[in-house]
């Protein structure tokens, strides 16, 4: 499959986005293991989330899709039952990452894999932690997939301070203390995400926290509850840039996502200056929504620091898109975790703004891009993207300003998380074509 990105007239019209990822997953996992039938609407069709959906099928849980809604039985957190079969979570950190933490506390083994990308990916980082609250969790020689869980006598709540900030390994702890004697508390040296713990609390968790700090008491029993998915913020991203740096753009966005945890990219593009218009607040469970309005725009540099890089860790690709197009140079402090993602994006994106002939560099810690201003066209290219849905959705909004076009590879990809991305698209007035 080939997908040609070509140069867009301007971007108009309303789309709701599909149903945010990480809260997709967190609603199926919480659902299975609550004490009664969830209803979960707008969840999203992805294949990182069908994956989660599938393994928890695959210990027991009773899944089936209605109409708008997915119904799950859910069995309480010890009511899950051994797979005679590996859990494959495919290209997905997330799905596999928490699931870990549950099938810590169940007194049957478990063994996950993934695909090419997830079996190279990190789990050090879940590793320890779990070992630390009693979990028996190992890995490959070098702490890779596959990963095998057997069960242990007793996990015990955890004290820990967290070397990297990030949710999934936090999702991870707090699923394991679920089964486990004693409170847990979580130390962050920046906030990550905390869709875990507005869904436990949803949920009713005995849990409370803050910017850097999550406190969770013993908890017995989660009361099952229906759940509406936000729009994804991240998927939003794509097109809010795209309509902020396409001319005679103004486009409208229905119920994205507004966790503060998750919005940082909205701050930078306002203050480089994009016409954003977020309105019409709302709240899905303890999840905050709105529509944004964005029209196209003359961007100035950014200056992303380190307590930002969490919050904007998957738009960073795109945000340096958007960077390319703004008169001066923008950095990036701190963005060393973009190399652990589905690939090593840093490499991923400056090779491809290396052949948009966009001046870049990386100088210690810090990463520079030289933007060309609002005129600019990007030449026509080939762009790599290591099956990386992000990358591939990246320069495909590249191409929107380019010459003629730019050709995105393996744009299969793109179904791990947005599979609607090309179809919504082109409804915006983007010049997809598949062949
Ligand atoms: C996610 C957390 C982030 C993010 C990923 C989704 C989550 O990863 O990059 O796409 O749902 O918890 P890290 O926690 O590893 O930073």
């Amino acid at each position: 499959m080939k997908l040609i990105s070509k140069s867009a007239e301007g971007l108009h019209g309303e789309i709701k986005i599909p149903g945010d990822k990480s809260i997709s997953h967190r609603a199926l996992i919480c659902a299975s293991i609550s004490d009664g039938t969830s209803k979960i609407s707008n969840l999203q069709e992805s294949e990182d989330v069908i994956n989660t959906l599938n393994s928890l099928k695959q210990l027991g849980i009773n899944i089936i899709k209605e109409n708008e809604f997915y119904k799950v039985e859910g069995k309480g957190f010890r009511g899950l039952e051994a797979s005679e079969n590996q859990l494959y979570f495919g290209n997905s950190g997330t799905g596999i990452r928490l699931m870990s933490g549950l099938l810590s506390i169940q007194n049957f083994s478990s063994s996950l894999i993934g695909d090419e990308s997830l079996s190279k990916r990190p789990m050090k980082r879940i590793i320890d932690p779990l070992s630390k609250m009693g979990a028996n969790i190992s890995g490959s020689k070098e702490d890779t997939l596959p990963l095998r869980i057997i069960p242990s006598k007793k996990i015990y709540g955890i004290n820990y301070r967290m070397p990297v900030a990030s949710a999934q390994v936090k999702s991870a702890i707090l699923f394991a203390s679920l089964g486990a004697q004693g409170d847990t508390k979580i130390i962050e040296k920046s906030m990550s995400r905390d869709h875990t713990e507005r869904m436990f609390e949803y949920y009713g968790a005995n849990i409370t926290y803050s910017e850097k700090e999550t406190y969770l008491k013993e908890t017995d029993k989660f009361t099952s509850q229906n759940i509406e998915i936000p729009g994804d913020f991240s998927s939003s991203a794509f097109f809010i840039v795209a309509a902020l740096i396409s001319k005679n753009s103004d486009i409208t966005l229905k119920e994205v996502g507004m966790n503060p945890s998750r919005i940082a990219l909205l701050d930078k593009l306002m203050e480089m200056g994009g016409d954003i218009q977020v309105f019409n607040h709302s709240l899905f469970g303890k999840e905050p929504i709105a529509d944004l309005n964005i029209k196209s725009s003359v961007l100035n540099p950014c200056e992303v620091t380190p307590d930002d890089v969490p919050n904007l860790i998957d738009e960073l690709p795109i945000l340096f898109i958007a960077s390319c197009f703004a008169e001066g140079i923008s950095s990036f402090i701190d963005i060393e975790e973009l190399k652990h993602k589905e690939s090593d994006r840093l490499k991923a994106m400056q090779d491809g703004l290396n052949k948009m002939r966009i001046k870049n560099f990386l100088d210690g810690n810090v990463f520079c891009i030289e933007g060309m201003g609002k005129d600019y066209k990007s030449p026509n290219f080939l762009a790599e993207t290591y099956y990386d849905h992000r990358i591939a959705m990246s320069f495909a909004i590249a191409g929107l300003n380019s010459n003629s076009s730019i050709e995105i590879a393996s744009p299969e990809s793109i179904n791990t998380s947005f599979p609607e991305f090309i179809e919504l698209g082109k409804k915006l007035g983007c010049n997809f074509e598949i062949s």
